[in-house]
């Protein structure tokens, strides 16, 4: 198989891209390497896949590459993509959003509407949702984003499904709730936890803690995209990602102590644009796609806890 991964040196495109690579496909990835976060954290990401024959390196936006010649040969796409965050998504920054997420978005599946891939599976989000007092989540509930980002994730997941309808173009997309593990982005919550646990710095919690969250493990999300490329059920279906159980902040706090010892927390107010609660219903993606997370939050957090001490992340 050969594939197109992008926003490869992201914390989950470069995962797929290891997986894939180990499973023997052949790669390319593309990436423009935003200042979102330190590059040289992306960078980290995927010198491993750099050492890799089977591994192509495009540094590139998909605003502005020629996107064609990229999809040649290729049979899956992964497309990962995106400016993410919420919290940065309102205010003048919002057009880094309508360019990342919306307008690459629809220039790739342009250019996927003449080619002879197999699938495209994108990274949605739960976000899409917005503040539902009905959980758990299912895909058909009513899509009711609460910030500009979910806006942008909700547009581009349109677009798929348009193209799917319009051009027969083999979309399919994965609403993720909260991806954690190693590598994830130094501006999600429990990098954050974890980096402020390791070297005695403040943990900022946001409301009273009694928020809750489904966190999906990497390994699992990534399990995820192989299956929604593989499995023939899939095509032109939007399918949740959770991790299968909801936690509070409170108790992931908890779990924390037993890993670093005693914390140092602060609490501030809630945020516009965060919900209160996220909850995942995942019926849909174990019937098609045959999807079973393996990693909960305990085993995930060690494992993130352990990648970040192998950073020198220290007092
Ligand atoms: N991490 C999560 O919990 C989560 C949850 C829901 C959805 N998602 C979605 O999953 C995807 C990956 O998220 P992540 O956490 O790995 O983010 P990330 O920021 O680590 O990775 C995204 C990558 O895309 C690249 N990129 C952005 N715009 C680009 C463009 N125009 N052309 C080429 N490259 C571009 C960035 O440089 C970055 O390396 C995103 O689409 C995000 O919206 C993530």
């Amino acid at each position: 198989m050969k594939c197109l991964v992008t926003g490869a040196a992201g914390f989950i495109g470069s995962s797929i891209t290891d997986r894939l690579l180990g499973m023997g496909c052949e790669v390319v990835g593309v990436d423009c390497f935003t200042d979102y976060y330190d590059t040289s954290i992306k960078r980290a990401n995927i010198s491993g896949a750099m050492k890799s024959s089977g591994f192509t390196m495009v540094e590139a936006d998909l605003n502005e590459v020629d996107i064609p010649p990229l999809l040649d040969g290729v049979d899956w796409v992964f497309h990962e993509a995106a400016q993410a965050g919420v919290r940065m998504s309102w205010g003048s920054y919002f057009d880094t959003y309508v360019r990342h997420n919306i307008l690459a978005t629809q220039r790739l599946l342009e250019a996927a509407k003449g080619s002879q891939i197999k699938r495209l599976v994108y990274a949605s989000s739960s976000s899409v949702y917005g503040d539902t007092p009905e959980l758990p989540l299912v895909e058909t509930a009513r899509p009711d984003p609460i910030s500009p980002y979910g806006v942008s994730k909700l547009a581009a997941e349109h677009l798929c499904h348009l193209y799917f309808v319009n051009f027969g173009v083999p979309t399919v997309s994965l609403r993720y709730f909260t991806v954690y593990g190693p590598r994830q982005r130094p501006d999600m919550g429990f990098n954050k936890f974890i980096a402020a646990g390791l070297t005695g710095g403040e943990i900022a919690i946001f409301g009273d803690g009694e928020q809750t969250r489904d966190f999906t493990f990497i390994s699992d999300a990534v399990t995820a995209n192989i299956s929604a490329a593989q499995s023939d059920g899939a095509v032109g279906r939007v399918f949740n990602i959770g991790g299968g159980s909801r936690i509070s902040v409170n108790e992931v706090m908890n779990i924390l102590r037993g890993l670093l010892g005693e914390l140092n927390l602060r609490h501030e107010d809630a945020q516009k644009g965060d919900v209160r609660d996220t909850m995942s219903e995942t019926t849909a993606a174990r019937t098609v796609l045959g999807y079973a997370p393996k990693v909960g939050v305990p085993e995930g957090l060690a494992r993130e806890v352990e990648w970040m001490r192998s950073l020198g992340v220290s007092r």
